[in-house]
C-alpha cells in the first residue's frame, strides 16, 4: 500500500443475530493475512462477544479506556503481527451504552493508536441506540448486514432512513448473508435498493454475499475465525472476496480520506 492512511469501517444491521460479528472478524483476519495491519474494534458493549469468537479472555477492555484511563493500546491485543483486536466488556448495564462525552474520550484516546493501521473495523451492536448512530457518524465507511430475512430489511432500511434524515447519511455498503442461493441473494439487495432509491434518494452499494453455510457455527463452536480453518467452504470464500474488495474499497476512497481516521460526532458531515 502507498498510503498509510486509517480507513475506518463500521459493521452494522438493524436487526441482530444477521453474522456481523462473524463477517468482522474474518473480514479482520483475511485482510491482515493479505499484508494489512488492520484493528478490530469490540464495539457491542451490551453484548460484546468477539472474545469469545477468538477463545480469548482479555484482562483489559474498551470500557477500562474510558472509565479507568488506560491507554488505548494497553488494552489492545496483538493477535498476530498485523491483527490487532481491542475487547469490550459484556454485561456491564452502566457501560453498554456511551453517552457523547465518553464516546469523545475514546475517540481521543484511541485516535493516536490508529494511523498505524490500514483499516480499523468497528463491531457494532444491532439496531439504532445512540451508540450505533454516533458510529455511523464517526466512520468513513458503513457496512450494513442484511439476511432475506423480512424483518432484517424492513429494519436495514429503517436503520439507513435514520441514518440518512437524521444525519445526511447516503453511502451505505450492503452485505447479504445466509442467503440459500443466487436467486434470493439477488433478490434480498434488489428489495433493499429499490426501497433505497425509491424513498430515500439513493442506492446503497452491494459489497458482497455469503451463502449459509454450516462451517460458520462450526468455526464459532471451535472459537476460531473459519477463515484460519478452511478457505474452501461457500462462505469462506464468500468473505474472502468480500475482503479483497474492501481493500479495493481503501484504494479508491483513499484520496478523499483525510487524516483524521475517526470524526467526533456533530463537528462532521460525511461526504462520502
Ligand atoms: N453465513 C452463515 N451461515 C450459517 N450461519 C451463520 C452465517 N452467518 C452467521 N451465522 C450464525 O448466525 C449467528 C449470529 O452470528 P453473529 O455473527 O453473532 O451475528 P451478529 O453479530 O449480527 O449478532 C451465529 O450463531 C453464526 O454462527
Ligand atoms: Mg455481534
Amino acid at each position: 500500500m502507498i498510503s498509510n492512511k486509517t480507513l475506518s469501517v463500521a459493521i452494522m444491521s438493524g436487526k441482530g443475530g444477521v453474522g456481523k460479528t462473524n463477517i468482522a472478524l474474518n473480514v479482520s483476519y483475511a485482510l491482515s493475512e493479505s499484508e494489512h495491519p488492520i484493528l478490530l474494534v469490540d464495539c457491542d458493549l451490551g453484548l460484546a462477544n468477539l472474545d469469545v469468537l477468538l477463545g480469548l479472555a482479555p484482562t483489559h477492555t474498551l470500557q477500562d479506556i474510558i472509565v479507568r484511563g488506560i491507554r488505548a493500546r494497553d488494552a489492545i491485543m496483538a493477535l498476530n503481527n498485523r491483527f490487532f483486536f481491542l475487547p469490550a466488556a459484556s454485561g456491564v448495564p452502566q457501560l453498554s451504552e456511551l453517552d457523547e462525552d465518553m464516546l469523545t474520550l475514546l475517540v481521543e484516546r484511541l485516535t493516536p493508536t490508529l494511523p498505524g493501521f490500514d483499516f480499523a473495523l468497528f463491531d457494532c451492536g444491532a439496531g439504532v441506540n445512540s451508540m450505533v448512530l454516533s458510529f455511523a457518524r464517526m466512520v468513513h465507511m458503513r457496512i450494513i448486514v442484511v439476511t432475506p430475512e423480512p424483518s432484517s430489511l424492513t429494519d436495514s432500511y429503517a436503520l439507513m432512513k435514520i441514518l440518512h434524515s437524521q444525519y445526511h447519511i447516503r453511502t451505505f455498503h450492503i452485505i447479504v448473508n445466509q442467503v440459500e442461493n443466487a436467486k434470493e441473494e439477488a433478490l434480498t439487495y434488489q428489495r433493499l435498493t429499490s426501497a433505497c432509491s425509491r424513498f430515500l434518494g439513493f442506492s446503497p452499494v452491494l459489497l458482497g454475499s455469503i451463502r449459509q453455510d454450516k462451517a460458520i457455527p462450526e468455526a464459532v463452536r471451535r472459537q476460531k475465525p473459519l477463515l484460519g480453518l478452511t478457505n474452501s467452504s461457500p462462505a469462506a470464500k464468500a468473505l474472502h472476496d468480500i475482503s479483497m474488495r474492501l481493500a479495493k474499497v481503501r484504494s479508491n476512497l483513499l484520496p478523499l480520506v483525510d487524516d483524521a481516521p475517526l470524526y467526533i460526532p456533530g463537528q462532521y458531515n460525511p461526504s462520502f
